[in-house]
């Protein structure tokens, strides 16, 4: 469940009107619902409960500081991709202790800072990383904690460029390389070996491709476990959300199989995994990211033309793919609704972003309310990959982002002034 819904005609973020919002601090905008945030969180802690667990939210979801204190102060750990992301954690009051660091390619830098932090482990994707990991513990006199990043090579039925768990993919170790992998990183004096992790895919809507991975792990686990004292084993992150209501036709491909599963829930997944896990006696870590900021966000936008071309109809927006990639990048579906209900009925539109590319559209041809100049719409579930994959393409600011609770409204994240997008450009000394 989400806090966006309808009061009347107007759409709400928890007690706050969200065209009062778009009027006050303008489009394109962001808001997120704290309550949202906080009970997707306490849903999932809640259901792994009967194992010893850690839920690290995936930063890269959306990394806002007030959404990483929110999670914070809710006890969450974060799985976190860079160095920037580790500052961001700190910047935010979370616990560096609570941190895993994953990633291909971990810089010796981002690995010097992050031991000097004292994250909980390093998910390491190569035996080179684990060298390189090994020799900058050296070289600060200390001990660092590593997991390995299995790759278990089964299929995660998702789009392909949000599948990591076969090899075709870069990411982790393939499976029958990783027990000869941990004997030679035992041999590493500064390394230990604290655990193992996996993550399979992102936007899975179906338990058994997570559970189909966990079956396959578990007896490489337990030997591990036996062999180098593991403390603890990742199941990564990758839960689904809902992003289509009703179902309509002519919805992409991988929606299909999104559409014939029953949608996915802490209760449903803790129920076919807990079993499996219990047993082992390993501190279960996991990593979710959109299931807990996804439905937590939306992005306003305003309409500034409605353009009847041929048999076409554009409703031009404020916003665009410079503020929400996903539709153009993976062709995803979002959710478009009206701010502010009117009668009128539908008619099947295009919304489209004043980019001049032709992939500049969050949706083709669908049946939405009618609209008109200075209308507000909101695209639902953007809460997660959404303003962390901004760019400031076509020279547009980022959008602002505002966190609700309750009645309390607070700016987030300031819209970006347009001279920040060039104030670190210069005109170099041989053309002036
Ligand atoms: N752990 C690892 C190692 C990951 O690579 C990811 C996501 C997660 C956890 C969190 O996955 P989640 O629970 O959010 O599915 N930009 C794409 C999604 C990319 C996911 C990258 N890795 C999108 O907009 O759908």
């Amino acid at each position: 469940m989400h806090d966006f819904r309808y009061l009347g005609r107007k759409l709400y973020c928890e007690d706050v009107a969200v065209d009062a919002l778009a009027r006050r601090f303008g489009t394109p905008l962001y808001i997120y619902s704290q309550h949202t945030l906080t009970d997707h969180f306490q849903k999932l802690d809640r259901a792994m409960s009967p194992v010893d667990h850690l839920v690290c939210y995936s930063v890269k979801s959306n990394s806002n500081l007030s959404i990483l204190r929110t999670l914070a102060n809710l006890g969450s750990g974060f799985d976190i991709v860079s160095g920037g992301e580790l500052q961001r954690v700190l910047a935010a009051g979370g616990d560096p202790r609570r941190c895993i660091f994953a990633g291909v390619g971990k810089t010796e830098s981002e690995i010097e800072f992050a031991l000097r932090r004292n994250v909980y482990s390093f998910n390491a994707e190569s035996e080179a990383e684990l060298q390189r990991i090994n020799r900058v513990a050296a070289r600060l006199k200390q001990i660092a904690p590593v997991a390995v990043r299995v790759n278990p090579n089964v299929a995660a039925q998702t789009h392909a460029k949000i599948t990591t768990g076969t090899y075709e993919n870069k990411f982790g170790i393939a499976f029958e390389q990783i027990e000869g992998v941990y004997a030679r990183a035992a041999r590493l004096k500064h390394l230990r070996l604290r655990g193992l992790q996996m993550h399979i895919g992102s936007q899975l809507t179906s338990v058994a491709p997570f559970e189909q991975a966990v079956r396959k792990v578990l007896p490489l686990v337990r030997q591990l476990a036996k062999t180098h004292e593991l403390e603890f084993l990742s199941i990564g992150g990758g839960l689904g959300i809902v992003y289509q209501p009703a179902l309509a036709s002519g919805r992409p491909e991988w929606w299909k199989t999104a559409a014939a599963t029953n949608i996915l829930t802490p209760a449903g997944y803790a129920a076919r995994l807990l079993p499996l896990l219990q047993p082992l006696g390993l501190k279960i870590l996991l990593e979710p990211g959109r299931f807990i900021s996804g439905n937590a966000g939306i992005l306003v936008t305003r309409v500034e033309y409605v353009k009847r071309t041929g048999p076409k109809t554009f409703v031009i927006v404020d916003a665009a793919m410079n503020d929400l990639i996903r539709p153009a990048f993976y062709d995803a579906y979002h959710e478009i609704v009206p701010v502010m209900r009117r009668r009128g009925g539908h008619i099947k539109s295009d919304v489209v972003g004043p980019i001049c590319e032709s992939g500049d559209y969050f949706c083709k041809d669908r049946p939405l309310p009618r609209v008109g100049e200075g209308d507000y719409l909101a695209l639902l579930s953007a809460g997660a990959y959404g303003f962390v994959m901004a760019s400031n393409y076509n020279t547009r600011p980022l959008a602002a982002e505002l966190l609700v609770s309750g009645r309390r409204v607070a700016v987030a994240r300031e819209r970006q002034p347009a001279e920040e997008i060039w104030s670190g450009e210069k005109v170099v000394a041989w053309l002036r």
